[in-house]
């Protein structure tokens, strides 16, 4: 597994979750097809796929069912494309463009939006519900408590709730992390878990290292978003760069500027690897992935 064939293994990842999304999601040709229409629009043919991803190397370390893999990677991609959904509403970020794309209310309007994520949503924990994730039923519903805390009020939609209730505040950097920790990192971190999960049981000490690692590289994604809203332009963001700037939302970079940000990030990606030290090649791909998350361009 060298860290050349990355790119290879990184658009096959990608591919799957297309063809996987693809075939779950609502048909437009069964009503309500505007509804379906919007959650196939946010939902298909965009984005890094950054989750599934982290959800298929931490299935590597654990040796699990690709099957249990995908349909975990599709749960938490649901969750994500509904979590951009809502993000950009008029109400929130407020923003025109998505992945290249006119965001979800733009295209379709606000009420379909707010819909759209709210099937995505459910859709997600239906997959989680219907499929064999672990050997041991109590095991996968265990899985699915933990998800279930990573996108509600204590994981991404409480994050959001900080980040909106923050706009024009000076934060503090504990008050930032745990912002980023809860909008962004609560997924990631699932992502990371419950891939893990699907597989072999690791002991404790593994799993710890495991949290660790999904943890820094969680906080280390928004801190690399934050620079890149600051540096990067919206042709290669496919997003409106700038917008925290002009919104006044408290950042990394606002903090910090964009050296230290960006050092910042690199210091998280240090802690990331070293926190997979004590696992052997089967953790490469998320060596690889966190690397990839920190010098990302996009
Ligand atoms: C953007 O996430 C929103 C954040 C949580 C920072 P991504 O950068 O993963 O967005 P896509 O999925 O590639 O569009
Ligand atoms: C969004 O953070 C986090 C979630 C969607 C949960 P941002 O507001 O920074 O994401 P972008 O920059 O619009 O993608
Ligand atoms: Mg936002
Ligand atoms: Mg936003
Ligand atoms: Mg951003």
């Amino acid at each position: 597994m060298s860290a050349t064939d990355f790119p290879a293994w990184s658009r096959e990842v990608a591919g799957r979750m297309e063809t996987v999304l693809a075939g779950l999601l609502p048909s437009p040709r069964i009503a309500p097809s505007r509804l379906h229409d919007a959650m196939r629009y946010a939902a298909l043919g965009g984005g890094k796929r950054v989750r599934p991803m982290l959800v298929f190397a931490a299935g590597q370390v654990s040796q699990a069912d690709p099957a249990r893999l995908e349909v975990v990677s599709a749960a938490i991609e649901l969750i994500h494309a509904y979590s951009l959904v809502h993000d950009d509403l008029p109400s929130m970020d407020d923003d025109v463009l998505r992945r290249g794309k006119p965001t979800c209310h733009v295209e379709f309007d606000e009420a379909t939006a707010l819909l759209a994520g709210d099937a995505m949503q459910s859709l997600a924990f239906q997959l989680l519900a219907e499929h064999r994730l672990a050997d041991d039923p109590v095991a996968q519903l265990q899985m699915i408590q933990v998800f279930a805390v990573a996108c509600g009020s204590r994981g991404m939609a409480g994050g959001q709730a900080i980040d909106l209730d923050a706009v024009g505040k000076a934060l503090t950097l504990p008050e930032l992390e745990n912002m980023h920790i809860h909008k962004t990192g609560a997924l990631i971190r699932a992502s990371v878990l419950l891939g893990a999960r699907c597989g072999r049981p690791l002991d404790p000490q593994a799993l710890g290292s495991l949290d660790r690692y999904a943890k820094c590289i969680g906080l280390a994604f928004q801190v690399v978003d934050d620079v890149l809203d600051e540096e990067s332009d919206s042709t290669t963001l496919g997003k409106t760069a700038g917008k925290d700037r002009e919104a006044g939302k408290p950042t990394y970079t606002s903090l910090l500027g964009v050296p230290e940000a960006r050092k910042f990030a690199s210091s998280l990606l240090a802690e990331a690897q070293e926190a997979l030290a004590g696992l052997d090649e089967r953790a490469d791909r998320l060596r690889q992935l966190a690397d990839f998350i920190v010098r990302r361009d996009r």
